[in-house]
């Protein structure tokens, strides 16, 4: 059975692009593997400053992954700084990393052009070496996520053969899973820029916890272009094929299956929104339940973080004992 390991970051309310793009795929490959889901806090700490708020949203978005159908009886679901070998193997990867590989790091840009005057943290630069410890912690053959991760599963590869050159094979190097539709899911309004929970306005983005009438509207208002022809065509036709893609991904077709059935943009918004709510509505009950009963989510978070620190511990200690660090016992 493989191991699987993806992580989300407790920052602002889960979207569409969260779901379709990550944790659609978690819930799907839970019982074909061994699954570990984190919810890593200590990554959210690179833009975060204000007190209190990120234990809040943590324990939301707890309840968001439980919501969507991870299984607490099947998956590992944990909370990263309740596993703090994280942090720990977090700084042997910085040091088998290099300033220039970090400097390369698109997120590295974007984020920190995105906050400007605002405070740059040098964890959001050392961010990567963070996430590659996340991942070889757990010996992961397989990490789900959307497109915009490959950067990062790429230097986590990296990292690991630098280091299993360095030291001896201490780590599994792991593949990225990317979906076949939601992979990049584009924001509504701007749909040549990637969904995302930092943009400048909310129009554009679908919240999984969105009323239905709020998410019909934003895709009646979704941008197109004047051409009126259906088809799918990512570079020529970013808005229609953002719609084609998520309606696909609602209804488990292709793309350009789906353009086949349509000659208007009017009725795909219409059925893109429409798919989406039958998709959502579930998660949202669920959700509100699962709010409902906040012991039974930090217990559950518990169970989560024993099961996932017997299998860090054990890497952690091998890392250590392969690097030749002096033995306390
Ligand atoms: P984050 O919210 O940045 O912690 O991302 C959590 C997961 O959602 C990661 O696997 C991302 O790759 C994925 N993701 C974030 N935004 C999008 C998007 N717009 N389209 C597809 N996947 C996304
Ligand atoms: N960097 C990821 C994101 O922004 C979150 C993340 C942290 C992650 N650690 C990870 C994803 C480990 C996969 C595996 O979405």
């Amino acid at each position: 059975m493989p191991r699987v390991l993806s992580c989300i970051q407790p920052t602002g309310v889960v979207h569409l692009g969260n779901y379709l793009g990550a944790l659609r795929t978690w819930v799907s490959g839970q019982h074909e593997c061994d699954a570990f889901h984190g919810i890593v806090d200590l990554h959210a700490l690179t833009v975060t400053d204000r007190p209190g708020v990120l234990g809040t949203s943590t324990l939301e978005l707890a309840a968001t992954l439980f919501a969507v159908g991870l299984d607490p009886d099947v998956a590992t679901v944990f909370v990263q700084s309740h596993v703090p070998e994280h942090a720990q193997l977090g700084w042997v990867m910085e040091c088998t990393v290099s300033y220039g590989e970090l400097s390369r790091m698109t997120q590295f840009k974007d984020k920190s052009a995105k906050r400007e005057a605002d405070f740059i943290s040098a964890g959001l630069f050392t961010y990567p070496a963070l996430q590659a410890a996340d991942i070889l912690l757990y010996d992961a053959d397989e990490v789900p996520v959307g497109e915009d991760q490959r950067q990062h599963i790429e230097i986590t590869r990296d990292i690991a053969m630098r280091f299993n050159g360095r030291f001896g094979k201490t780590f599994v190097v792991p593949k990225i899973i990317t979906p076949r539709a939601g992979a990049k899911v584009t924001d509504l309004q701007e749909p040549t820029a990637k969904m995302s929970k930092s943009a400048a306005s909310d129009s554009g983005i679908v919240y999984l916890l969105d009323e239905p009438s709020a998410i019909i509207k934003k895709f009646k208002r979704a941008v197109t272009d004047s051409d009126g022809e259906v088809r799918f065509d990512r570079t020529e036709k970013p808005g229609i094929s953002n719609l084609l893609e998520i309606l696909a991904a609602c209804t488990g077709r292709t793309p350009e299956q789906t353009a086949a059935g349509y000659t208007q943009y009017g009725p795909l918004k219409a059925d893109a929104g429409e798919a989406v709510v039958d998709v959502l509505t579930p998660i949202q009950h669920r959700y509100r339940e699962l709010m409902g009963d906040q012991a039974e989510l930090s217990r559950l978070l518990r169970v989560g973080a024993d099961k996932a620190r017997s299998v860090a511990s054990a890497t952690l200690a091998r890392t250590y004992s392969n690097i030749g660090l002096l033995s306390a016992e």
